[in-house]
């Protein structure tokens, strides 16, 4: 089971998770993922410099974009 934890602090929020959480919600669903994840959102973790911050697994992720996010969760699932 990968965990992918999205920061919705209002920081990463407005700095792109918004448009980041769909682009996750739409890779998951377009690959057939969906039953496979952990989905969850949190309040600020402190890094609000360099956010958007996304956590996959134990790693996080700064700087997110939605382009980034096929690459970084089949990279994810790979590791299963
Ligand atoms: S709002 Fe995401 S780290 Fe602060």
């Amino acid at each position: 089971m990968v965990k992918v934890t999205i920061c919705m602090g209002s920081s990463c929020f407005s700095r792109g998770n918004n448009h980041n959480l769909e682009a996750i919600r739409s890779w998951l669903d377009a690959n057939g993922k969906t039953a496979e994840v952990t989905l969850k959102g949190c309040r600020c973790g402190g890094k609000c410099g360099v956010g958007p911050n996304v956590w996959i697994n134990e790693a996080c992720y700064s700087d997110v974009t939605p382009d980034r996010v096929p690459e970084l969760l089949t990279a994810a699932f790979a590791e299963e």
